[in-house]
């Protein structure tokens, strides 16, 4: 068998379809929906993605302020600049990309913007109301991606079970949440550096979701025949022979899917999710002055 692929392409174009007329309402009423971009420092991968979300903005007719700060940018400075942010009615979206500058504490940062500009949907407040299933909040961009991305393949998560690998605040943890939130009610299983037998659950699960970040951790010996694979994982590896010096490589050996039933591309499944569902937090954050 080999798996279906599951375009996170095709997919992220449906969902910036489906935010089309809701700009257009928006810009009706004489609102612009405007998405600031803060990045600070050199990162390379960093800048990808942020051009990224700019591009998506542009094609969408979503204002962007793209905010570039040097590397030796103190941590006052980047509070200053969001405390201005959060402050300028003209703008409905803030992100700060990360990681950050060894020298800036990321949590009091982000705990600094607005909830209701809070489209990455890393604020306490917003994780806060996931956790209760409340639909007044902004969900994690790649979380959320990866539900949207199953529901448009028409995957069924009901009684499945679910293994998440990775329990980062931004992506493992919320993914746990969704998948077992009611609607999806898959059961849930967050696997960790610290799992005793990470490989035996990966066997027994329906539909595995990789975010650890590490280049082929999962083998293709650990997919369950049949299973449903997303891979999170955009991790760099060094290859002199391709054009750029690296090469993209997921956290799922590829191999998997001649296992797998379904399967995350890398480059081109979660990533373009990501950007798709920043773009629809955006509008959200900015219909919200609407109503
Ligand atoms: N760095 C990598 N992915 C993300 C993301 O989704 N949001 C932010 N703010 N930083 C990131």
């Amino acid at each position: 068998m080999v798996a279906s692929v599951l375009d996170g392409k095709s997919c992220s174009a449906a969902v910036e379809s489906s935010l089309v007329p809701r700009i257009n309402d928006c810009v009706s009423a004489g609102i612009i929906p405007h998405l600031a971009v803060v990045i600070v420092g050199d990162d390379p991968a960093s800048h990808v993605y942020v051009g990224a979300k700019i591009r998506a903005c542009k094609r969408l007719g979503i204002k962007s302020s793209h905010i570039e700060l040097p590397e030796s940018t103190s941590e006052a400075e980047l509070r200053n600049i969001i405390t201005e942010l959060n402050h300028d009615t003209d703008v409905h979206g803030i992100l700060v990309q990360s990681p950050l500058p060894q020298h800036m504490d990321e949590e009091a940062l982000t705990d600094l913007i607005h909830p209701s500009k809070d489209v990455d949907g890393f604020h306490p407040v917003n994780l806060g109301r996931l956790v209760q299933s409340r639909n007044d909040c902004l969900i994690p961009c790649t979380p959320n991606g990866v539900m949207r991305l199953l529901e448009w393949a028409g995957i069924e998560t009901n009684g499945k079970t679910a293994l998440v690998i990775g329990r980062s605040r931004n992506v493992g943890m919320p993914q746990a949440i969704l998948l077992a939130s009611r609607g999806a009610d898959a059961t849930v299983t967050i696997g960790h550096s610290r799992t005793a037998d990470l490989e035996l659950q990966c066997q027994q699960a329906d539909i595995v979701v990789a975010a650890v970040g590490r280049p082929n951790m999962v083998k293709k010996s650990w997919i369950k025949p049949g299973a449903v694979v997303v891979d999170v994982g955009i991790n760099r590896v060094d290859d002199e022979k391709s054009e750029r010096g690296y090469l993209l490589v997921g956290d799922v050996e590829k191999s998997a899917n001649e296992v797998a039933s379904w399967i995350t591309p890398v480059p081109g499944g979660v990533g373009p999710m990501t950007v798709a569902m920043l773009m629809e937090n955006t509008v959200a954050a900015a219909e919200n002055i609407l109503q």
